[in-house]
């Protein structure tokens, strides 16, 4: 008997994947980003962006389908930040969130994202013992999170944990100003670095450069505070809620797209309102089940 052709013999042809799997067809190859004009983003194009004078722009993210939007889009950071806690995982604060929570977020993004640098939020609790624990923690968001650089909530006090990272080989971006992962030392959300106050800020950016961060940001701080933060140190700086005179700009992506529902900060402006085209999605689809319209022969094998 003639061996027939197995896929003569399947009772259907393949259909394409109904489901997610995997970054979804670019056809970018590493190879081809490593190829293109404006492949990734290293840490020396924030440096340059900010040595003549130009913005970029870093946006939250928490999985694949955003980070490839977010990445197509042109933004050149991704930031996995810790506030999965509290637009992923259903905390109130970023505090709860672990590493073994968000390692997996971050694999995601990172293999979503063919151009964009990737930054890990390093969560609470993961890197305030020691540098020997910030340094290991950092080691396991670069090799299994893939990420390319980690961020971390710090004051000058963290100098030298800084420089124990950066020693190591770990890209340290230092996030100063309201930090939310000390919301209950600090009694809740409150602008940093007004009036006399600056001069904290302006000190820590400076140790925290001097210590080898590559990148400075500032969450709720006064525009001008901000302005003399960025002023001086050489190193680009990132705000959010910091007024315009950073390097680079962030902001949680629920929120700049309107997903999240409720009363946004200040310093929030929304792009979209993804909410309510997911909710008609979900009200109709749901509408049409219900009614026998849904699947039509048009979606009938
Ligand atoms: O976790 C986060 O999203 C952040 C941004 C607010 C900067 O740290």
């Amino acid at each position: 008997m003639a061996i027939r052709n197995s896929s003569e013999e399947r009772a259907s042809p393949e259909v394409p994947a109904p489901y997610g799997n995997g970054p979804s067809g670019t056809g970018v190859t590493a190879s081809d980003t490593a190829r293109r004009p404006g492949g990734r983003t290293r840490i020396h194009h924030l440096q340059q962006a900010k040595s003549n004078g130009e913005h970029f722009a870093m946006l939250t993210a928490y999985e694949q389908y955003t980070a490839e939007i977010f990445d197509e889009a042109g933004i050149e950071v991704l930031l996995v930040g810790d506030s999965a806690s509290n637009n992923v995982f259903g905390n109130e604060t970023s505090l709860p969130v672990t590493v073994d929570e968000l390692l997996p977020l971050c694999r995601a993004v990172a293999r979503s994202a063919k151009r964009a640098l990737v930054v890990a939020d390093l969560p609470f609790g993961s890197y305030e013992v020691s540098a020997e624990q910030a340094v290991a923690t950092g080691v396991r968001f670069l090799k299994e999170g893939l990420a390319h650089a980690v961020k971390i909530e710090v004051s000058s006090f963290y100098a030298e944990t800084v420089r124990a990272m950066v020693q190591a080989g770990i890209p340290v971006m230092a996030h100063i100003g309201f930090t939310p992962q000390s919301e209950h030392a600090l009694g809740g959300y409150r602008v940093q670095g007004r009036g006399e106050d600056a001069q904290r800020l302006i000190h820590d950016a400076e140790a925290l450069a001097d210590a080898g961060a590559f990148c400075v940001l500032m969450e709720m701080v006064p525009a001008k505070t901000a302005e003399a933060v960025d002023a001086a140190i050489s190193v680009p700086t990132i705000g959010i809620g910091a007024g315009n005179a950073t390097t680079g700009q962030v902001l949680v992506w629920s929120d700049m797209a309107g997903l999240r529902r409720g009363k946004m900060a200040k310093f929030v402006k929304q792009y979209a309102d993804i909410r309510t085209i997911l909710s008609e999605a979900a009200r109709t689809y749901g509408e049409e089940v219900r009614s026998g319209q849904f699947p039509s022969t048009e979606h009938t094998f």
